[in-house]
């Protein structure tokens, strides 16, 4: 049944060029970027009370597969194209355990099954259909290290691998032990998760069924991977190989990039999380805090040294196991300089539902909020995510940006400085407040007199003698993006209007050392809604 739709799929998915189908899809999945949705909290079915929603309650709220698919105009209006679902297989059935109920989706009891909480088998696919009628991809969330039990002598029949020696004998994990964290169970005493021995061939040779058949009926793009790091990473080529698509693997970890880096290539998955740069934008925006943008600029060489295709790694800035961006850190400038890093840097991005709403929970649960108190409003941090979505959809599908490394050009006690392509992008941790006297200069490899434009606000730069570049905060720490103006002709990004057609000379401020100048605002009328809303 499902053979003339994954046809539709792989063509979607195949480049031009005969490449392994893994290949073509690592490929087309570096030019994505990726909203993260926790299926009960995203949106709620019509008729559904809003207000009965409490994070703290560690239990379900309501949200299915239908009600993402009845909303994905809020993630497609936002520039996304594709979405990340919590694990949509069988979770624990049963009384309410001390840390609540499955509602994330992340207690696998029999994943043979969907999970009847979130739809049906034809509500999963007409969402998968939905999205590919938008020509976004759908990315599902696999548990395969560990299912999850509420004692460490569980009835094993209830799972899919039903017999006791297909798992490892329970001990607790001792952490800093990688035999231990390999084999040992995940949880406590209270919520055990016994973890699978996926070194057994006839637990391989079923997994490899099973994704299989997963991806198959569900058209389903890519999968993100759960607890990659406590599978023994022989495991994943096989079951890479045979899922046919991208996977991306959750790496737990903080910037020890040549740890982490193992996980990527052939001897193990095609994408890891990026949990360095995570640690490393903490590091340099977060305020207040250490702005450390050496710490970022380290990260990023030592990323490029080591893994095997940085273009590929998922970037994020929040998901549902850290706290909020918004709860380290209250100054709405530091989320939208590290976004636009986070964007124009190399790899995918990924921004976790509630970000865009400055949701601020710290923990688990509380960094689970139900989307919907937001009313989906188009929010600033919203408009911001729009704004830089419709900048890269517009730098991949007119340049090879995308394949090209970011390089640093600068790093300031005011912030960094990076080139990726043609765009040159200044992200300031200095906050909201303005400050005159202050900037943050640059020097790019264009000549003197190239015309870029921000393309933030569509304001015009012209480049100085050597290269130099000036961004001045009189209107406080926002982040510059600037792309060659010849580049962005004809295109959606700030086209020139008939009032700037001339821009006059009189609007010249030259700065400090005449290094660069603002000569006048094109098109700004087209912004007006974004300038607006971004409290400029
Ligand atoms: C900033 O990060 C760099 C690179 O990781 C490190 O060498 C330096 O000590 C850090 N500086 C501060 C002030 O923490
Ligand atoms: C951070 O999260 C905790 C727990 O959710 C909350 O009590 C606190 O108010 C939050 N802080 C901010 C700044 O939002
Ligand atoms: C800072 O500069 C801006 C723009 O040049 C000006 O409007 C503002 O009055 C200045 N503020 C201070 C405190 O000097």
């Amino acid at each position: 049944m499902p053979t003339l739709k994954r046809l539709a799929i792989w063509t979607l998915l195949a480049t031009q060029t005969v490449v392994p189908a893994f290949a073509a899809s690592a490929e087309q999945w570096a030019k994505r970027s990726i909203y993260q949705i926790i299926t009960d909290r995203f949106a709620l079915p019509p008729g559904a009370d809003p207000t009965k929603c409490d994070a703290g309650e560690h239990t379900w709220c309501g949200g299915t597969w239908n009600s993402i698919r009845q909303n994905l105009d809020y993630i497609q209006n936002a520039g996304f194209t594709a979405i990340w679902i919590s694990p949509v297989n069988q979770n624990y059935v049963g009384p309410k355990t001390p840390y609540g109920d499955p509602y994330h989706g992340y207690w696998i009891q029999d994943n043979s099954q969907l999970n009847a909480r979130f739809g049906t088998a034809d509500d999963l696919k007409a969402l998968s259909k939905e999205l590919h009628a938008r020509k976004m991809f759908l990315m599902v969330d696999v548990v395969v290290n560990n299912v999850m039990a509420t004692s460490t002598s569980p009835d094993y029949s209830k799972y899919m691998f039903k017999d006791k020696s297909m798992y490892h004998e329970y001990c607790p994990i001792q952490w800093g032990n990688h035999d231990s964290e390999q084999t040992c169970w995940f949880g406590d005493d209270k919520v055990p998760l016994p973890d699978v021995d996926t070194k057994n061939p006839t637990v391989i040779s079923t997994y490899h069924t099973w994704v299989r058949e997963l991806v198959e009926e569900y058209g389903i793009d890519g999968l993100r991977i759960d607890a990659a790091k406590h599978v023994n990473k022989d495991f994943w080529p096989g079951f890479v190989e045979a899922a046919g698509v991208f996977c991306i693997g959750e790496v737990y970890g903080g910037m020890e990039v040549n740890t982490i880096a193992q996980w990527q290539g052939p001897a193990a998955l095609p994408s890891v999380l990026n949990y360095p740069l995570y640690a490393a934008l903490k590091e340099a925006f977060v305020i207040p805090g250490t702005r450390n943008t050496s710490a970022l600029a380290e990260v990023l060489l030592q990323e490029q040294q080591n893994f095997v295709d940085t273009t590929v790694l998922g970037n994020f800035m929040e998901n549902h196991d850290v706290p909020r961006w918004h709860n380290m850190s209250v100054d709405p400038q530091s989320m939208y300089n590290a976004m636009a890093f986070m964007f124009m840097t190399d790899g995918i991005p990924i921004v976790y539902a509630g970000q865009e709403q400055y949701f601020s929970g710290n923990s688990d649960p509380w960094n689970r909020e139900p989307l919907w108190v937001s009313g989906y409003a188009r929010t600033p941090a919203y408009e911001l995510i729009a704004r830089l979505n419709l900048v890269r959809n517009y730098l991949i599908h007119s340049t090879d940006w995308v394949t090209q490394p970011t390089n640093v050009l600068t790093v300031s006690d005011n912030g960094i400085g990076v080139m990726k392509g043609p765009v040159v992008s200044v992200l300031t941790n200095i906050g909201s407040p303005p400050r005159n006297g202050s900037s943050l200069a640059v020097q790019s490899p264009y000549e003197s007199s190239t015309a870029l434009i921000d393309v933030m606000n569509c304001r015009q730069f012209v480049v100085g003698s050597d290269g130099w570049l000036d961004v001045e905060y009189t209107k406080g720490g926002v982040a510059t993006i600037l792309v060659p103006r010849d580049l962005l002709s004809g295109g959606p990004i700030c086209p020139p209007s008939p009032s700037s057609q001339n821009v006059k000379g009189g609007q010249k401020q030259p700065s400090n050392g005449v290094r660069a100048t603002v000569i006048g605002d094109w098109a700004i009328g087209f912004m007006a809604l974004l300038t607006g809303a971004m409290m400029w």
